[in-house]
């Protein structure tokens, strides 16, 4: 009854929202959503989803049960299916060869022995996960060495989403891209894609390349936004020397249309599971072609963002008198930006090791991401607590950091949390979106970033 079925391994933070929105969209389509995580597919069956992004409970509602199913069952889903969408977890290998830099292949690879195990019909396998450029060569090597006379067509798709925005990110894409070999049977596997997005994609919004530059693309877009965000960082440190705001250098600076303006915040660094790995992987496919200069200007775009994080918590010690031993510190966010609770890659976890190992005492704030807080920061030792209200959190603290730029935070009464304090009592602006003239009136020390201090001394 179902025009097709369509299947996809790997229920996370890529392929739940995708497959419930392409559900939600194409109800003429099956969808089967499976994964090894038998408590992720619990929750996805839930109204308690395993991740948090706004909207996405209305859209998977609309689709679960009638069109989209999550399960276990990886075997089955193969096997029925005729587009399996692939969104495994490819991260920074850790050993061997590569190591803190190549992409981790090996789930992708596990992944494609079970399509090639399962298949008893053609399928089209289509790349979700960002992975190096090449890898469906290697991809296809695999599946088509079978001798069961079974068609495979791999085909490129990577997604552009960003977390906390992904359900308006998909509904409404700047662009959908989708990769195929340019042979008879890799244009036609690469149409029955196009397809599925012409439901809702305006059909110039879906773009069509080559394999190897649809799979090139994805890494160089994350590394293109994460550069931006280094260049305006780097900035940020020059306007606190200079007493230029790095908040007007970046309007003006936007407004150019040949620039423009988004994604130009300076804050304490980027972090999300994506820019960091992404940017090594490119640094390495580069190095592997023997490609050095190329390899060092991407590198530089990471060393940036660590020398900010370092940067953020050397400006902490040194405005609270050079010592922060024993001294209780709210970090207000965990998150690795708003709207998430994803954790990963989160600057707020460099920035808490860091001040641990200053030995302050930590207090740590989230509205949705305490749960992954407590697991990233378990066995740092020093004195942590977990507390979600910020007021409760900042009761008795010398200095509160904003590291994550929950709107909470702007709404607060910043009177009754400075007079909960200790004094003088600090604020660390990490994201620049408090009003500092205001908490600077009501009696603390602030540092927003990217602009000289206001302070009582
Ligand atoms: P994730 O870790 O949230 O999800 C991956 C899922 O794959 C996990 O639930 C894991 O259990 C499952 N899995 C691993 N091996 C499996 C196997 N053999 N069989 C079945 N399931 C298996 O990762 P994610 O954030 O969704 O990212 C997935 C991919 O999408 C990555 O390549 C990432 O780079 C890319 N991506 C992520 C984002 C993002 O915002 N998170 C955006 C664009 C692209
Ligand atoms: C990113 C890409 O934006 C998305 O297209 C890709 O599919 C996955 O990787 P994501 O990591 O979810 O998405 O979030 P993003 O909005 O890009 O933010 C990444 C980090 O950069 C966050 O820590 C954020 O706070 C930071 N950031 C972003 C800044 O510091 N300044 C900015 O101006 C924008």
């Amino acid at each position: 009854m179902f025009e097709k079925r369509i299947a996809c391994i790997g229920a996370g933070y890529v392929g739940g929202p995708t497959m419930a929105m392409i559900a939600m969209k194409c109800p003429q389509y099956k969808v089967t959503v499976v994964d090894v995580n038998e408590a992720r597919i619990k929750a996805w069956q839930t109204d308690d989803l395993p991740i948090y992004e706004p909207g996405l409970l209305e859209v998977v509602q609309a689709a679960r049960g009638r069109n989209l199913f999550f399960s276990t069952d990886i075997n089955a889903a193969i096997r029925e299916s005729e587009i399996i969408f692939v969104s495994v977890n490819t991260p920074t290998k850790t050993f061997g060869e590569g190591a803190g830099k190549a992409a981790d292949l090996q789930y992708w690879e596990k992944v494609a022995r079970e399509i090639l195990r399962e298949s008893e019909s053609p399928k089209i396998v289509v790349e979700k996960s960002t992975l190096p450029v090449k890898t469906a060569q290697t991809m296809e090597n695999i599946l088509n060495a079978n001798d069961r006379n079974i068609r495979f067509d791999v085909v490129s798709n990577p997604e552009f989403l960003a977390e906390g925005t992904a359900v308006k990110d998909l509904l409404s894409p700047d662009r959908v891209l989708i990769g195929s070999r340019e042979t008879p049977e890799g244009l036609k596997a690469r149409q029955a894609i196009v397809d599925i997005y012409a439901n809702w994609v305006p059909t110039e919004r879906i773009i069509t390349s080559n394999v190897w530059s649809s799979e090139l693309s994805k890494l160089v877009a994350n590394a293109f936004l994460a550069q931006r965000i280094s260049s305006i960082n780097s900035i940020s440190a020059l306007c606190e020397k200079t007493d230029a705001s790095v908040a007007e250098v970046s309007r003006a600076v936007g407004m150019d249309a040949r620039i423009g303006g988004r994604f130009l915040n300076a804050g304490v660094g980027f972090g999300g599971s994506c820019f960091r790995k992404d940017i090594l992987n490119l640094v390495y496919i580069c190095e592997g072609y023997h490609l050095y200069e190329v390899a060092r200007y991407w590198q530089s775009v990471l060393e940036m963002n660590e020398y900010q994080e370092t940067r953020f918590v050397r400006n902490m010690v040194r405005s609270m008198f050079n010592t922060i031993v024993g001294k209780r510190i709210a970090l207000f966010g965990f998150a690795f930006k708003a709207d998430t609770g994803d954790t990963r890659e989160s600057p707020a976890i460099h920035v808490a090791k860091k001040l641990l190992d200053e030995k302050a005492e930590l207090v740590i704030s989230d509205p949705k991401a305490l749960d992954n807080a407590r697991i990233d920061l378990a066995g740092c030792g020093g004195g942590i607590d977990y507390v979600e209200d910020p007021y409760e959190a900042a009761r008795g603290v010398h200095a509160v950091a904003v590291l994550t730029e929950w709107d909470l935070y702007r709404k607060l009464d910043w009177g009754r949390i400075y007079g909960s304090m200790e004094k003088p009592a600090f604020v660390f602006d990490g994201r620049n979106i408090l009003d500092t003239r205001k908490l600077f009136e009501i009696g603390f020390n602030v540092y927003p970033l990217g602009r000289p201090p206001l302070k009582h001394f």
